[in-house]
């Protein structure tokens, strides 16, 4: 098996580094002035971690295709992180929101395109009522709240190496084995965050976590995404499910990333049967909104309780230029159609990127969830979060993700993933692996 010379792989970092601040005066020059009004030079912290020692600044994007004000164009296999995993700026989505912002855009009213978008999300993953709001983050914290009310307990139970937005209870890890500590990267501390945290796949320690009967709910990705691709073992969610019930917990399933997989979400296609449901960011086409779903118990169970207000909500969420655009998005952007092109694009993206680990003999894999890839740079597949830290390369990161940007290439900073959106074309996939080739060549020539 090929190893890969260190010293080489930062002598790399250091050759790509300097190309990409020659490259781009432009995106310098306004970071230097953004530095002055804006924390960091950015509007969003998240904006410093791509590669490079400043971010590129976006003249335009549309599609599968982002253009900086430098005059790269670059074939964009981030997509805003999933938020925009519809390609950017779809026609249909962008034309409903363009007539709808000459008849009211925030309103704290219902309209009927509200009922046609409700109707749809029960149609596509089976949980019958649904609210709107606008982050993946808010959703998840309005479905702990709801959880909370309904089984008056205070715990959620996360996955170590999950993420579900800056949600405190999901902002927590495991060390050393069972002992549970915050995230090192929070913004100072948090008020003893209500959780308890244990590793995926591991049926023992889920049957020890709930059996106090003191969880309210479990919060879950149905596969993390968020520590790479990791996939249930055979039987997990059947005994996920069975456990839930038997402890008197509730299940949120949180589909924000796994949408990747099709238009119903692994919900459908491994029928599970969560009680609460979470979705966000490209469900809108790029502009913000999110869903909640509710089982038709938990509905009964809210109803017959005090109204929900406040702590639940809030008066920019549900508003008419989201109803427009979840609607135009999942009528046509997000369709069935659209996952039967995407899915192959992507199979042959990351077929590729096996070829090429494999004819280079490398310890690496890559792994698939629909329209979204991720590369590993360790041979097996993580199983859950703590084998998926112990084999982080931030070297190796860093590097791929310099050394694609330099070669017209975005892929998504934090991970080395890709997603695939109905604008991607085969052209574009290719792109991605003859770069892809040309890293792998490099390393170990
Ligand atoms: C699985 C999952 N859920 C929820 C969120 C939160 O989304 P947002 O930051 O749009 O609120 C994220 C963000 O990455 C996520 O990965």
């Amino acid at each position: 098996m090929t190893t890969v010379d260190r010293s080489r792989i930062k002598m790399l970092i250091e050759r790509e580094e300097e190309r990409y601040i020659a490259e781009r005066p432009k995106s310098r020059a306004l970071f230097e002035r953004a530095r002055a009004s804006l924390l960091g030079g950015v509007p969003m912290s998240w904006m410093v971690e791509w590669p490079g020692s400043f971010p590129v600044f976006v003249k335009e994007a549309k599609g599968a295709r982002l253009t900086d004000v430098d005059g790269h164009t670059y074939v964009d296999l981030c997509l805003g992180d999933s938020g925009s995993l519809t390609g950017h700026s779809p026609t249909a989505t962008a034309e409903a929101i363009a007539k709808q912002v000459y008849k009211g855009m925030t309103l704290m009213l219902p309209t009927e395109d509200h009922i046609w978008v409700g109707e749809e999300l029960a149609r596509r993953f089976g949980l019958p009522f649904w609210q709107i709001y606008t982050t993946a983050t808010d959703a998840n914290r309005f479905a702990i709240r709801m959880a909370r009310r309904i089984t008056k307990r205070n715990l959620v139970l996360v996955f170590d190496g999950c993420y579900h937005g800056s949600v405190d209870e999901a902002l927590v890890s495991v060390k050393d084995g069972e002992k549970m500590v915050l995230r090192h990267a929070i913004v100072g501390p948090l008020p003893n965050p209500a959780s308890r945290v244990i590793q995926f796949n591991d049926l023992d320690a889920l049957e020890k976590a709930l059996s106090p009967r003191d969880i309210a709910c479990v919060l879950c990705e149905p596969a993390m995404t968020n520590a790479g691709i990791i996939f249930p073992e055979p039987g997990y969610h059947e005994a996920l499910r069975e456990m839930t019930r038997r402890f008197g917990t509730l299940l949120i399933i949180d589909e924000t990333h796994t949408i990747s997989s099709g238009p119903g979400g692994l919900t459908r296609i491994w029928n599970l049967e969560p009680d609460l449901f979470t979705i966000g960011k490209p469900i809108a086409g790029g502009l913000p909104a999110a869903a909640l779903g509710l089982s038709q118990e938990v509905a009964e169970e809210l109803l017959a309780g005090p109204p929900l207000g406040l702590g639940v909500g809030g008066t920019l969420s549900g508003n008419a230029l989201q109803a427009v655009a979840i609607r135009a998005t999942l009528e046509n952007v997000l369709t069935q159609s659209a996952y039967e092109r995407m899915i192959p694009i992507t199979e042959r993206l990351a077929n590729g990127i096996d070829k090429i680990i494999k004819d280079a003999d490398l310890p690496w894999h890559v792994n698939r969830l629909g329209c979204r890839a991720e590369y590993r740079f360790c041979r097996i597949p993580p199983r859950n979060g703590a084998e998926s830290e112990a084999v982080f390369d931030g070297d190796l990161d860093r590097l791929v993700h310099v050394f694609c940007a330099n070669r017209g290439v975005l892929i998504t900073p934090f991970h080395s993933m890709v997603l695939v959106s109905p604008a991607t074309t085969v052209e574009d996939v290719d792109l991605h692996n003859k770069v892809f080739g040309e890293f792998v060549n490099e390393l170990v020539e």
